[in-house]
């Protein structure tokens, strides 16, 4: 069944293994004679809304920021991305019309569910994009989007970091058409060959072991960089790194690094850094100059198209707005080796809970 490791070592990595075919089966759930859709109700309330409020904690709050981006892009609609726990006690100004959008793979998380109750009291309208049906965010909130990624049981979130990315990326590609934007590519035939991108990453785990070996065998501590879009997956890939190795990770916006955080680099210190951004390429290739004139071990993980010589990994080419899809997938390997090497509980790391209920 879905919920069994079956020949895997862990639910960790058969998760990972999962996301092609849960992006294929994102595409299939939302599409409607041959079109990408989504329930009428709930674009009628995305396109009434002025401004999104995206609310989420964790890696869900990671890929609220990518939400951002698609939104912005593809809708034309101003998103702003709060951490739950912080929005709760400190609200910000509030636009005339917005509509909340609850990031939640389990739909238990108490930091978002107490922000819910709030906007719900204050009468707005709440959106819910969870894993779980039935879930306390989606029976509390007034319209629900599925991910439709399967059960995940490892501690920490991969395929559903995946699906919210793919789920968030059809609501904004179908919300930004309902409005007659100029959008000038097939999403779901993107989301198909970021699936066959995603496969192949997969194919090549081999690859992922070697670099955490080689990277992080001996590292007491991390960095990820990036810019734009790839700044959000840095982040993201700073906490893989950190909730399943132990090692002390941050990710890092790649022009902000040098106004404070390069003082901790050091002869061998690690730094992940991601060029799949052809505006910005040569600027983060800047920054690992940078880093790496001060004795950092860099490991540049570049699209194809876009690698250099000395790169240690090209992705496959997918959409520029796709790519936080692909370039996720191998840090969530190298934090998965990392972990492994340092034998820890991979599945179930120390100090964490897959969902948390308490504030
Ligand atoms: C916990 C988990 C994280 C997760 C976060 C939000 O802290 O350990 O992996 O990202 O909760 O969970 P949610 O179910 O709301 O996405």
């Amino acid at each position: 069944s879905d919920i069994e490791k079956g020949t895997y070592a862990h639910y960790m990595l058969k998760e990972m293994d999962e996301q092609p075919s849960v992006v294929r089966k994102i595409i299939q759930a939302y599409e409607l004679d041959g079109e990408l859709a989504i329930d009428e109700e709930i674009l009628t309330a995305i396109n009434a809304a002025d401004r999104l409020y995206i609310i989420a904690a964790g890696t869900s709050y990671h890929s609220g920021l990518v939400g951002k981006a698609y939104f912005e892009k593809m809708a034309q609609i101003p998103v702003e991305v709060h951490i739950s726990s912080e929005f709760g006690y400190n609200m910000p100004l509030l636009s005339e019309k917005p509509l909340f959008i609850f990031l939640s793979q389990s739909g238990e998380t108490a930091d978002s569910r107490q922000v819910l109750v709030k906007v719900k009291e204050m009468g707005y309208p709440a959106l819910t994009i969870t894993n779980v049906q039935g879930s306390t965010l989606s029976r509390e909130a007034d319209y629900t989007l599925l991910l439709h990624a399967g059960p995940e049981i490892a501690v920490a979130s991969t395929k559903a970091y995946v699906a919210q990315l793919a789920v968030l990326a059809v609501a904004a590609y179908v919300a930004g058409k309902a409005r007659g934007n100029a959008i000038d590519f097939d999403l779901k035939q993107e989301l198909a060959i970021a699936a066959t991108a995603i496969s192949a990453i997969i194919d090549s785990k081999e690859e992922m072991e070697q670099i955490a070996e080689d990277y992080l065998k001996i590292a007491r501590n991390a960095f990820f960089i990036g810019r734009n879009l790839d700044f959000c997956v840095s982040l993201e890939g700073a906490l893989k790194l950190k909730e399943i190795s132990y090692i002390q990770a941050e990710g890092f916006a790649g022009g902000e690094l040098k106004h404070g955080t390069i003082a901790l680099i050091e002869e061998g210190t690690p730094v992940f850094a991601l060029v799949t951004q052809e505006q910005v390429a040569l600027n983060i290739r800047g920054n690992v100059k940078e880093v790496v004139a001060r004795g950092a071990n860099a490991c540049i993980i570049a699209s194809e198209g876009l690698e250099e010589e000395g790169d240690r990994l090209v992705l496959p080419h997918v959409h520029p707005l796709l790519t936080p899809l692909v370039s996720v997938v191998p840090l969530q390997l190298i934090s998965y080796y990392a972990a492994l090497h340092r034998r820890c509980d991979v599945d179930k790391p120390r100090n964490l809970a897959k969902s948390v209920t308490v504030e």
